[in-house]
């Protein structure tokens, strides 16, 4: 098969992209937002409901036994295919309740009055506000690394906080505004050589680059199921196990026990202590059909059509006048997103001219306010790529524009 024919096959696994809305078919560029599903997954999904729907791990009966395997059997199949391990794999309902997990368990054993927590300016929402609850919570400060006029880290910075002995480092992969990939290996050897732990913000690189945790050596790493072409409600915690089995449980509950007595209880092994209550099963089991879609493409071949369709869209932009594109100058910088401005348009009118035609687009804050002061911004405009974007697509956006233009009587 060509590239361009292969291309079209997957595409076409997307059924929502087959839609048309106003009369124009589907451009999708909005899956930092979340990620489309390709049939298989919504497959995997209806399977376990129609065949296989039990609850897991208590039942002694085939059908439970069956529920159970599909749904461990996905927990191996995502730790493996991240270079982690089953025990070490924790599903939670998404990454900012990983996060919240670790600020509350982790968090509150390990956090005291005085402490230091360091976060990054180009942190989600996800990763400011459970630290802060922590830091309000047990009198510790929070500091920020900088974000460079080029939108990277400023990691000089980040060695003059080290200094000082922070707990933690808790910094995103690749930022969900200026696209930045982060050196995530580099942050982690130098924050564990001044002691402290580092938490990795995974949700937009999971989907989008080939990764082996192994090489990265965080000591948490968060990712979330629907931005990564699965269900939405689950997401999931990496941890190092000797953290892990010293971390009491985050929530309390059936499923997480070994014995409950009238005062105290007892817990179970890694994972389950972390997943009170009955798990998400269909979305484990459909975030497992997720990571098996992504893995027959294949994630080299993922990140470089990603690269491609980045390189383009920085080269397509460049033409639109009065238009600021944010973040890294080179695509090899970034992952599959472009967040920008256009002089004298509000990102929400430029969404929603961009959707009457067909053009799926963010416009906001993005969840990181802190990074918008930054910028000088209220809001930006992003548009982000997935394995079933084309160039026809980057077009699209860029003929939107015009018409943006157009409407908004832009000189
Ligand atoms: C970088 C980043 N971190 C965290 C999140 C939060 O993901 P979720 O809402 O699935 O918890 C998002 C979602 O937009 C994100 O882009």
């Amino acid at each position: 098969m060509t590239a361009v024919a292969s291309l079209r096959a997957v595409a076409a696994e997307f059924p929502v992209l087959a839609r048309e809305i106003g009369g124009y078919p589907i451009t999708y560029l909005d899956s930092a937002a979340t990620s489309q599903t390709p049939q298989p997954v919504i497959d995997a999904m209806t399977r376990y409901y129609t065949h296989s729907r039990a609850s897991i791990h208590r039942g002694v009966y085939p059908l439970a036994i069956e529920a159970t395997d599909l749904y461990e059997g996905a927990r191996r199949r995502i730790a493996e295919w991240l270079g982690s391990t089953p025990e070490e794999t924790i599903f939670a309902a998404n990454a900012t309740a990983a996060i919240n997990l670790v600020a509350y368990s982790w968090g509150r054993q390990n956090v005291h009055r005085g402490d230091l927590v360091v976060l990054t300016e180009m942190e989600h929402h996800s990763n400011i506000v459970p630290w802060q609850l922590l830091c309000q919570d047990r009198e510790a400060e929070l500091a920020y690394v900088p974000v460079l006029e080029d939108g990277k880290l400023d990691l000089d910075s980040l060695d003059t906080l080290l200094e000082r002995g922070p707990r933690l480092v808790a910094f995103v992969h690749v930022s969900n505004v200026l696209g930045t990939i982060n050196p995530v290996a580099e942050v982690a050897r130098r924050a564990h050589e001044a002691g402290a732990l580092v938490l990795v913000d995974g949700t937009q690189a999971v989907p989008q680059l080939p990764l082996d945790l192994r090489d990265l050596d965080a000591d948490f790493y968060v990712w979330t199921g629907h931005k990564a072409y699965g269900p939405t409600g689950i997401g999931v915690l990496h941890g190092r196990r000797e953290l892990l089995e010293e971390m009491p449980p985050f929530i309390g509950g059936g499923h997480m026990i070994r014995t409950v007595a009238a005062n105290e209880s007892t817990w179970i092994d890694l994972p389950w202590k972390f997943e009170a209550g009955t798990s998400q099963i269909a979305e484990a089991i459909g975030l497992g059909a997720a990571v098996d879609w992504i893995g027959a493409i294949g994630m080299d071949a993922i990140r470089s059509h990603e690269e491609t369709l980045a390189t383009r869209a920085l080269e397509l932009l460049a033409d639109v006048p009065g238009l600021v594109v944010h973040g890294p100058a080179s695509a090899a910088d970034r992952g599959a997103l472009v967040s920008f401005s256009l002089d004298g348009a509000h990102p929400h009118d430029i969404g929603e001219i961009l959707g009457r035609e067909g053009v799926c687009v963010r416009a906001g804050h993005h969840c990181a306010q802190p990074l918008m002061r930054k910028l000088g911004v209220a809001a930006t405009t992003r548009a982000s790529f997935a394995v079933h974007n084309t160039e026809a697509d980057l077009q699209r956006l860029v003929d939107g524009l015009g018409s943006v233009r157009r409407t908004l009587r832009l000189s």
